[in-house]
């Protein structure tokens, strides 16, 4: 099913085994102009942006997934199932839910517990845990200690809600040890799983819901230089 649905690229070739997925369609622009060589535009519709181009050498694509399990579950399935794609970084933000975390971190979510039913589908007789791909959180951690960047790995949640009714909700996830919360990652390590792809979900921290701190844009634009550094290494 090419095009699909969601994706306007006619051919399975146009878009590499690798991909980075920020949530942003124009940070993908971004990434696709300011870290890729002879990069191609490969999707339009609904304006979710996505190139194609290379790194080192090495054919990388990026796209956007918008905001949420829903959105992300979509892209991520048909990049999988229709285009052949084998290694899914998303590259986004998160609020931090530990004092240990501060904003201006970089935090990879080893495991993505979620509030999500996203998991239903699947039909199984218990809870399942999502998890990043060994290879390419072993790759991150390694590229990271190389480059002298601190990373914060462990579980992180991926919730349904960003106003949640329950300003205490959060809490809750903290005692249990989650690091953050952002709202994509558990439906696109679940997709790969069930498709036996790669993911990993590397996040820099935005905001800090333990004590309010939000970084700025000038900020957020440096530590998103050293994620980028890394996902870019490990694809
Ligand atoms: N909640 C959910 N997703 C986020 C947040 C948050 O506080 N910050 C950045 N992404």
């Amino acid at each position: 099913m090419i095009p699909t649905p969601h994706i306007n690229a006619s051919e399975k070739g146009i878009i590499a085994e690798t991909i980075l997925l920020p949530g942003d369609p124009l940070r993908a622009k971004y990434i696709a102009e300011h870290y890729l060589e002879s990069a191609a535009q490969f999707n339009a519709t609904r304006n979710m942006l996505g190139y194609t181009g290379t790194y080192k050498g090495k054919k990388v694509s990026v796209m956007g997934t918008g905001m949420g399990m829903p959105s992300m579950g979509i892209y991520s399935y048909e990049l999988i199932h229709f285009y052949g794609v084998k290694n899914l970084i998303r590259v986004g933000s998160c609020g931090s839910l530990q004092e240990s975390v501060n904003v201006r971190d970089i935090v990879v979510g080893m495991s993505a517990s979620t509030n999500s039913n996203y998991a239903n589908q699947y039909n199984l007789p218990g809870t399942y845990a999502p998890s990043a791909s060994w290879e390419l959180l072993k790759r991150a951690v390694d590229a990271a200690e190389k480059k002298g960047i601190e990373l914060k790995v462990g579980n992180i949640l991926s919730s349904d809600v960003f106003y949640d009714d329950d300003h205490e909700a959060w809490k809750r996830w903290a005692k249990m040890g989650v690091l953050a919360v952002e709202m994509e990652a558990a439906a696109l390590y679940m997709n790969a799983a069930r498709a036996g792809a790669n993911a990993l979900c590397i996040l820099t921290v935005s905001d800090s819901l333990v004590t309010q701190e939000a970084t700025t844009a000038q900020e957020r634009q440096n530590t998103f230089t050293q994620m980028m550094e890394i996902a870019l290494e490990i694809a």
